[in-house]
This record gives structure tokens, C-alpha cells and sequence, in this order.
């Protein structure tokens, strides 16, 4: 089955859900453009969610996906957050941060119960989750319109996990992906595979179908996926630069420099590895942190001196993802770069 026929679609592209960097405006126009537009719901509470969600249903004349998180929140640890904090000390007293004014806090909070009532007014075609999946019981609760269910694996273990619990179709994401890794079966990053090697790897282990993700960023690209098996492309970095995206102005100014030619995996702004591009912080402090807690609660006490750094017009303390090919990031309306990433293609 081909991606466009599962999802009813045009074009065989998904624009990646980017928390963070986007919401529904970039969502509706890729969808109004033939792909499948995407709305991260992983930093929404449920008002925010319900706004823009009816956005989404009024405004986009095809079928979208609405996207979670589905990690176990950790129990907050008061030994480990005030070490991260000490280690972030010096920066504190340079950025002129009382640390004592620094809230504690997740962030970003799972796939609940609550988020199923939002959802259950508004019955998504698509729903995509990070992270493996929801509970069963959960799941269960989509089924009542019965979505097309997605979500991402980073190792053949992982589609297979996913395939049978529940999973229509799999995202293969590979290591060149921005944002965080999916991985939700084994912390252990050296499985990471990158993407045609696991897309080619998933396409044998599972009857489902297979969306690539990680790197891909023109029509050759997706082609090249295309040709390994893949029914469809997830594509997130290349849209960062649309003006319907609302990456900010010191994330797209480092998208657009040389700089963003050098990412790598870093667990030092929500406590989880995510694909961003280097910086100060990372440089400094090691990209990846032992003394930073798990994911999403790193974020809290990073966020002031993100604040300030960016005021200056810095992103030495942003998260500032992209996947490892952001070549093609282009400054031009999300509808015509979906056209251009499917080329020729057509259902
Ligand atoms: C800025 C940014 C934010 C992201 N946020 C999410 C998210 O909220 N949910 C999700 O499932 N994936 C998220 N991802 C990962 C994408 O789904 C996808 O795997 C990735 O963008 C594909 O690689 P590419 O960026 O090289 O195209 C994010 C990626 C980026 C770049």
C-alpha cells in the first residue's frame, strides 16, 4: 500500500511534527498542498491544543496528524537537579540568573487521558507518537474513529515492537534526524542505525508500511527512499525556514550559517538526546552530560539562560535542532517546497 493511499493523501511526504518550531500554519499548508501536515502537541496544555486543532479543521482541505509524546515521566530527583545546577553555576552568575528563581518543572508532559478527550472532539484522521506508544487502554480510545496510527522506531526492534502493538505504518528514523531520538526500547545510542540502513532493515522485518525520516531534504532524497522500500518520507528540517513555521530568529540564523553543517546528538536541554546544531553550551559542557536529568526535566533549569543568551541575539544556549542535512532549508512558502521535495511524484 502506498503511503498516499493509507493516509489520503496526494504526495507521498509527511512534514515531521517540530515542537517547538511550528504549529498549525505550517501544518495546514503543507496539508493543503498534498502532503500530510503535522501538529506537534508535545508543549500544548489542552486549551492551546483545542485551538489549534480547530485551525487544523477548519483551514486544511486534506487529512492531518496531530502528534505526542509517549515517554514515562521520571520521578523528579532533588540530589540530581541541584548538581545540574551547580554544573550550570558559572553560567548563572555570567548571565546575571538567580537560580533560586528558577522553576522546577517538565515541560512537556505524555499522551494522557486528558489529551484523548481533546482529540475525541475533533477525531484526527492521523495520530503520530514519539517515544513507542500509549497504553493499550489509551489506544483503545483512538480506535473509536479508528486514526491511522504512526509512530517512530530507531532500530529494527523497535519496528517490530511497534508493529505489534499496534503501529499502521512506521517511521524509520535514522541518526541524521533533527530533535530527539524515538528510541524507546533501549537507551543505548550505538544501535542507532542511520536512515537507509534502517529503513532497508525495517522494509524486511515488517508488512507494514515504511516512512523514512532523517536527512532527507530534496526530491532526490525522497526519491533515494523511495527506491529502498519506503512508502513516504517524514521531512522535518528542510521546512524550518518557511515562513509558516515559528522558528525563531536566532534558530534560523544558525540554520542558514555554515555553522549548521556541524550537529550532533545532545541531552543537555531537556535531558533526552536530541540532534541539534553545535554551540557553546554543547562545546563547553560536553554534548552529551552525564550530570543532566532525564528527559523532559534537564529543560527547566537551562531555560533563563536561553532567555538571555537569545535576547543578546546568541543561541550558545538554545536547543537549536536540525537534522545533519540542512541543505535544504529554503525561505519559501511551505507549499511550494512540498512541491518541490515530491518532484515529479503524484499519486
Ligand atoms: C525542531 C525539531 C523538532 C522536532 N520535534 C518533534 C516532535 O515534537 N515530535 C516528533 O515526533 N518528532 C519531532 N522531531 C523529529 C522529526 O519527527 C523527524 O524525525 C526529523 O525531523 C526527521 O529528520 P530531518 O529533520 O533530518 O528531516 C523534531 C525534529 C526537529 C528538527
Amino acid at each position: 500500500m502506498t503511503l498516499q493511499e493509507l493516509l489520503g493523501i496526494e504526495l507521498p511526504i509527511i512534514q515531521a511534527p517540530m515542537a517547538g518550531v511550528q504549529g498549525s500554519a505550517l501544518a495546514v499548508a503543507v496539508s493543503n498542498a498534498g502532503g500530510l501536515g503535522s501538529l506537534p502537541c508535545a508543549m500544548l496544555g489542552p486549551e492551546a491544543m483545542r485551538k489549534e486543532l480547530a485551525v487544523l479543521t477548519s483551514q486544511s482541505r486534506g487529512p492531518f496528524n496531530v502528534n505526542f509524546f509517549c515517554h514515562v515521566p521520571p520521578k523528579p530527583d532533588q540530589e540530581r537537579e541541584a548538581a545540574w545546577r551547580r554544573l550550570l553555576a558559572p553560567y548563572y552568575k555570567e548571565f546575571d540568573v538567580d537560580p533560586e528563581s528558577i522553576p522546577a518543572g517538565p515541560g512537556r508532559a505524555p499522551f494522557s487521558h486528558g489529551t484523548a478527550d481533546v482529540l475525541s472532539e475533533f477525531k484526527p484522521p492521523v495520530v503520530s507518537f514519539h517515544f513507542g506508544l500509549p497504553s493499550p487502554k489509551l489506544l483503545e480510545r483512538l480506535r473509536a474513529w479508528d486514526p491511522v496510527i504512526l509512530s517512530s522506531a530507531t532500530t529494527v526492534q523497535e519496528a517490530r515492537w511497534l508493529e505489534a502493538h499496534g503501529a499502521d505504518a512506521i517511521i524509520a528514523q535514522g541518526l541524521e534526524a533533527g530533535g530527539h531520538r524515538g528510541h524507546f526500547l533501549s537507551g543505548d545510542l550505538t544501535l542507532q542505525m542511520a536512515t537507509f540502513a534502517l529503513v532497508r532493515q525495517i522494509v524486511w522485518e515488517v508488512k507494514v508500511p515504511v516512512i523514512a525520516a532523517g536527512g532527507i531534504a530534496d526530491a532526490q532524497g525522497v526519491a533515494a527512499a523511495l527506491a529502498l522500500g519506503a512508502t513516504g518520507v517524514q521531512i522535518g528540517t528542510a521546512y524550518m525556514l518557511c515562513a509558516e513555521a515559528s522558528t525563531g530568529l536566532v534558530h534560523r540564523a544558525a540554520l542558514k550559517s555554515k555553522t549548521a553543517r556541524h550537529t550532533a546528538l545532545t541531552n543537555l536541554f531537556s535531558g533526552g538526546p536530541a540532534r541539534g546544531i553545535m554551540n557553546r553550551a554543547m562545546r563547553e559542557l560536553g554534548s552529551m552530560n552525564d550530570a543532566a536529568p532525564p528527559f523532559p526535566l534537564a529543560a527547566a533549569a537551562m531555560a533563563p539562560l536561553r532567555a538571555k543568551a537569545e535576547a543578546a541575539g546568541s543561541g550558545d544556549f538554545s536547543p537549536l535542532w536540525s537534522g545533519q542535512n540542512a541543505a535544504g532549508c529554503k525561505e519559501i512558502p511551505a507549499t511550494q517546497l512540498t512541491r518541490e521535495l515530491a518532484g515529479g511524484f503524484r499519486r
